[in-house]
């Protein structure tokens, strides 16, 4: 699997810890427009509404969400996925002391190792937009999900407001994220309804579809 520069740099421990620390704070609400705790809350309730204990948390990173929700939800089974070995290496510690239903899985988003209909809910925090084969993903999201599974998605979804830094960023990663019209466009060609989305940010906002 080749790494983005942006994919690489999220290999450096120091900028995983840095990342981690400013997530867990209230650093990123700015950003975001909610914070962790206000996060986790909006997950927990896609998950509720969703077709099945099986949950999949797409971009898990360091397994911040996926181990919040499994710790929430102790008959679910949250399975979270990302594309870098170095975060999984921090997801997986994570995991071992807190306990829970929750393990950790190394593949791209655009090709998951999964049967069809394996889950009931799935959510993805900041990673959307740094996956470069979108219209794939979406694709797989839907191939994956149960009829009746909730999709829940925070991600840059109005780069025509990006700042440099974004930019930067964005160019490191390779890909320039979609549009949030552009979003619910793929996902309802791929077989989800009732996209939903709501600005939280400038640059930011989150996103609902339901899988038909
Ligand atoms: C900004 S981090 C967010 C991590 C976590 N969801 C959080 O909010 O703390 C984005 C994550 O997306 C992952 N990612 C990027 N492209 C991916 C792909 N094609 N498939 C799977 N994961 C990918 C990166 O490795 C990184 O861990």
């Amino acid at each position: 699997m080749g790494l983005s520069p942006l994919q690489r740099l999220f290999q450096d421990p120091r900028v995983l810890a840095l990342y981690e620390r400013g997530r867990e704070s209230l650093l990123f609400r700015p950003v975001t427009g909610r914070s962790l705790d206000e996060e986790v809350a909006e997950i927990l309730a896609a998950v509720d509404d969703g077709a099945g204990p099986h949950v999949l948390d797409l971009g898990c990173g360091q397994g911040t969400f996926a181990v919040e929700v499994a710790l929430a939800r102790p008959t679910f089974h949250v399975t979270g996925l990302d594309i870098s070995p170095s975060q999984l290496d921090r997801a997986r510690r994570k995991a071992a002391v807190a306990g829970g239903g929750v393990s950790f899985v190394l593949a791209d988003a655009a090709r998951m190792p999964f049967p069809d209909a394996s889950f009931g809910a799935a959510f993805s925090m900041t990673s959307l937009h740094q996956m470069p084969d979108q219209p794939a993903v979406a694709r797989e999201l839907a191939r994956v999900c149960l009829p009746g599974a909730l999709l829940f998605g925070a991600c840059i979804a109005r780069p025509r407001a990006a700042g440099p830094l974004t930019r930067r960023t964005q160019a490191l990663a390779g890909v320039w994220p979609l549009e949030s019209d552009r979003w619910g466009e793929l996902l309802e060609q791929a077989g989800f309804r009732d996209y939903r989305y709501e600005q939280r940010s400038p640059v930011w906002g989150a996103f609902e579809a339901r899988r038909a």
